[in-house]
């Protein structure tokens, strides 16, 4: 084999390109193939690759300076500062007005109130005025509790228009009614004074019993009011009848009491009552001799236990006139004379 083969195989083998062996064989100055033997070309090989290993460091040297790109930790520098002023300061303006700049050169103190950022204080109050949608009304955070008399609770928050009808009957009172004069008077017995009920006790003389028309028990000498004859009774014997009879009660009222005085003086032409006690005049005339003649009387007896006498009248008055009374009836009564004309009468009885 030639050396240009074997040059060729090696390259193939190794895998050596024509670019690397063309520097190759720039840097010998001489191409492979023109070698005049293979020791010749190791030789020249071997020069040039020991003197390119010299350029070469031991893989355990050492040097004495950094390369250009290297870099250090803070640990590495022995002066690092704890502290540097901010290379851009910090501006603070209060509420676009006073501005405070800090960059860390130098302390400071910067107080910041809600006044001088124009803020309210964390304990500001306001105004209804300064709030935009304050409401006119709120319905009530506790509700009104309306009971009639104990009955019939109703509820009010003022969230909804209610509306509550008292009425005097719904609350267990009475209705109103229109005060007349007698109103709330002072008892008394003066002008505008009214009369204590126990007054009419005082006025009977005797205590008042109430109604006569009950079936209670009335008692003797109690006065009692019946509503049907509209009459006040003096009970005057024990009883629990409720109507006025008569053997029970005795009517007391101003009427009849007028009614009895009334009968106890009644006077007529020619009579007169006095209580039950009957009194009649008058005069008789026409009697005749040996004759009876009747006098009827105004009024009739009850019986004949009544009294007649008579007297002679002017001219009769002789004593040969004798008289007697011949009849005594209830009606009348009957006079026989001898020769009297005429006698006035007195009778009494009842
Ligand atoms: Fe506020």
């Amino acid at each position: 084999m030639s050396l240009k083969e074997r040059i060729e195989l090696a390259k193939e083998q190794l895998g050596i390109s024509e670019v690397d062996t063309q520097a190759l064989e720039k840097a010998l100055g001489k191409k492979l193939v023109d070698y005049e033997s293979t020791e010749a070309l190791v030789a020249a090989l071997m020069g040039y690759y020991n003197e390119e290993l010299k350029k070469k460091a031991n893989t355990s040297h050492t040097h004495d300076y950094a390369p250009s790109s290297h870099k250090h930790k803070k640990a590495d520098i022995s002066d690092f500062p704890t502290s540097m002023k901010n290379p851009y300061a910090l501006s603070i303006q209060l509420n676009s007005g006073t501005a405070y700049t800090y960059d860390g050169a130098a302390t400071k103190n910067i107080n910041i109130t809600p006044a001088s950022i124009g803020a309210a204080d964390s304990s500001h109050t306001h105004t209804k005025a300064n709030i935009t949608d304050f409401p006119t009304s709120m319905k009530n955070p506790n509700a009104l509790e309306i009971k009639m008399n104990g009955q019939n609770p109703v509820s009010y928050d003022g969230a909804a228009a209610k509306s509550i009808n008292i009425t005097a009957s719904g609350i267990g009172a009475e209705p109103a009614f229109k005060k007349n004069g007698a109103f709330n008077k002072n008892f008394g017995t003066t002008s505008n004074t009214v009369l204590e009920g126990a007054k009419l006790a005082e006025i009977l003389g005797l205590t008042y019993g109430g109604s006569l028309n009950t079936s209670s028990a009335k008692t003797v000498n109690y006065a009692y009011y019946d509503s049907t004859t509209k009459k006040v009774y003096k009970c005057i014997k024990a009883t629990s009848i409720n109507y006025a009879d008569a053997n029970y009660f005795e009517a007391i009222s101003n009427n009849d009491l007028l009614g009895k005085l009334q009968n106890f003086i009644n006077v007529g032409t020619s009579y007169c009552y006095i209580g039950g006690i009957l009194i009649q005049w008058g005069t008789l005339s026409g009697l005749k001799a040996n004759t009876t003649i009747y006098q009827t009387f105004p009024k009739a007896f009850k019986n004949t236990n009544y009294s007649v006498v008579y007297q002679k009248i002017s001219a009769d008055h002789s004593n040969n006139t004798p008289m007697k009374t011949s009849v005594k009836e209830t009606t009348r009564f009957g006079v026989y004379s001898y020769g009297v004309s005429s006698v006035d009468w007195l009778a009494i009885g009842v």
